[in-house]
């Protein structure tokens, strides 16, 4: 698709019927994101997600046989070694996944290499890394500094080295994501990182307004769902506690 100039749009699934509805739209790439942790789990980062949560998820999303490809988050502490790497990444395609992507460059250059060694696709993710939140003191854009953008552009070409298929960007500072896009052959998938990488991805609640308590500032929903589920729910109680809400008789 990046070859051929196409955008690739990506969304994250968590369970069967949000992969049915998301797979009916025709959406190339779902996620079974370690964003799960936060919005459908109730945790509050993505650091306490085990690698048992991940399977169950995975294992949801598969039943769901979507024609999208589908990839799956190694969750945090689950790749320190190559060989935790590899081990980890045949349990969620074991799952269902088809491919799998983990946060860092140069970091975790060997396991990248090890996971595509054993036959498994990777995919990257730079920029702020949701995993470091708790290091890191909290989620900041990446790129801003000389350092910053350097050390992105060299984990960028030490992913491509290592074999990964594509990469997210997460919140890089959209000059610096554009010169990424342009500088590595693999597609780059933004998220909060401007308009030129060559797809984006959103986790599929943000979009929808499925998690209304917490909207990452660039993401605009295009629907209130939460909302409409309220009045849905609403309107049946209202009718139950007058006497109906019993559903169609014959
Ligand atoms: O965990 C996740 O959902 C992600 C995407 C938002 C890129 O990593």
């Amino acid at each position: 698709m990046k070859t051929r100039g196409e955008r690739i749009p990506a969304l994250t699934a968590y369970d069967y019927p949000m992969t049915r509805w998301l797979d009916e739209t025709g959406v190339p790439l779902l996620l079974v994101g370690d964003s799960l942790g936060m919005v459908v789990l109730g945790y509050e980062d993505t650091t306490l997600v085990t690698m048992a949560e991940m399977e169950h998820h995975v294992r949801a999303v598969a039943r769901a046989r979507p024609r999208a490809l589908l990839a799956a988050d190694l969750p945090y502490g689950t790749y320190a070694t190559p060989t935790a790497a590899v081990e980890n990444a045949r349990r969620l395609v074991a799952a269902g996944a088809e491919a799998v992507k983990a946060e860092g460059g140069r970091a975790i250059a060997e396991q990248v290499a090890a996971i595509v060694a054993a036959g498994i696709p990777f995919c990257g993710h730079l920029g702020m890394l949701p995993q470091s939140v708790r290091e890191e003191g909290g989620y900041r854009i990446k790129g801003r500094a000389e350092a910053e953008r350097a050390a992105l552009l060299a984990d960028a070409d030490a992913l491509v080295a290592a074999g990964a298929f594509g990469m997210v960007l997460e919140l890089v500072t959209p000059p610096v994501a554009a010169e990424l896009t342009r500088r590595v052959i693999v597609p780059t998938i933004g998220i909060g990182s401007g308009p030129d990488c060559d797809g984006q991805i959103l986790v599929t609640l943000d979009l929808v307004g499925g998690f209304p308590w917490f909207t990452p500032r660039f993401v605009q929903p295009r629907m209130d769902g939460v909302a409409q589920m309220r009045a849905a729910v609403g309107g049946w109680l209202a009718e139950v506690r007058a006497g109906g809400g019993g559903g169609r008789t014959r």
